[in-house]
């Protein structure tokens, strides 16, 4: 911000890693920040989301299975260097907390809490190394606060990773990275279909958010690349509800 502007110009020619990229919020993501003029690098599971990626925004791809701990890590160094990181890679398991199995369980924790830790350590290495400062954004969920039926793994990996971005957050923070969450609502993405498609369980939902309807993808987007900029310059460890109130009501 040392010319002064308020137009997230910061961005503008940064290169930064999203996770999660081929669909839904982390393709939004990847649209935005284009627009901002930042320079996206895709990563994510499915080749032909990433052939799109790279015809539509012209980005650098990387495929990898997030629940492979050792591919994620390969991946993350194939991706580097880049100035900026946001995990948005996320998966969900309906289950009833009694029928939960151990491999939904642990399958779930690797891809929302395992894979960002991985993939910041890698991130921050070089940056430490060379006492650079940067920014991650973990995008988490209000399922971090709410504990919805259905939702054991899920609503369990996101609390976690929300205990992992304050960690990092108070590690890093002192070598001048920022670490922050950004809690969406529901939003209509291939993920949020599974649970929130059915209108009668629809229809609760948006009855609890005063805004009325669910976020947008772009709406999400815009709150990561907020606490990316350096106008978000004091803003760690954060948790950023973009839920049109619901954690309020
Ligand atoms: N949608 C919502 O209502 C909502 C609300 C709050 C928070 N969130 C969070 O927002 C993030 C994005 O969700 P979304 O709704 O955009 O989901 P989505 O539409 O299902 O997209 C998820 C993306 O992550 C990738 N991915 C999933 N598992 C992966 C793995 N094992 N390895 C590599 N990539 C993997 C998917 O690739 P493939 O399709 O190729 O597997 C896809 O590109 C998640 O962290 C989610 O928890 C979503």
């Amino acid at each position: 911000m040392a010319n002064g502007k308020r137009d997230m110009a910061s961005l503008r020619g940064k290169s930064v890693l999203v996770t999660g990229a081929g669909k839904g919020i982390g393709r939004a993501i990847v649209e935005y920040l284009s627009g901002l003029g930042a320079e996206p690098i895709a990563l994510s599971r499915s080749p032909e989301d990433l052939a799109s990626l790279a015809t539509a925004f012209g980005c650098r791809t990387i495929q990898a299975d997030l629940a492979d701990a050792d591919a994620t890590r390969a991946a993350a160094r194939e991706a580097l260097p880049a100035d900026l990181l946001v995990n948005c890679a996320g998966t969900v398991e309906l289950q009833s907390a009694m029928d939960t199995t151990v491999e939904a369980f642990d399958r779930t924790m690797a891809v929302n809490c395992r894979a960002p830790l991985i993939v910041s350590q890698e991130y921050v290495r070089p940056l430490l190394a060379e006492g650079r400062s940067g920014a991650i954004v973990n995008v988490s969920s209000i399922s971090a606060f709410i504990g919805f039926a259905e939702h054991a793994s899920y609503c369990a990996s996101k609390g976690a990773l929300d205990g992992l971005t304050r960690v990092l957050a108070n590690e890093w923070g002192r070598h001048g990275i920022r670490v922050n969450g950004v809690h969406p609502t529901v939003t209509l993405t291939p993920m949020a279909v599974k649970a929130w498609s059915d209108p009668q369980k629809a229809g609760t939902m948006l009855g609890r958010i005063p805004l009325g309807r669910f976020v947008e993808p772009a709406e999400v987007a815009a709150a990561v690349a907020f606490l990316l900029s350096d106008e978000a310059s004091m803003i760690n460890g954060v948790a950023l509800p973009v839920d049109g109130g619901f954690l309020a009501n």
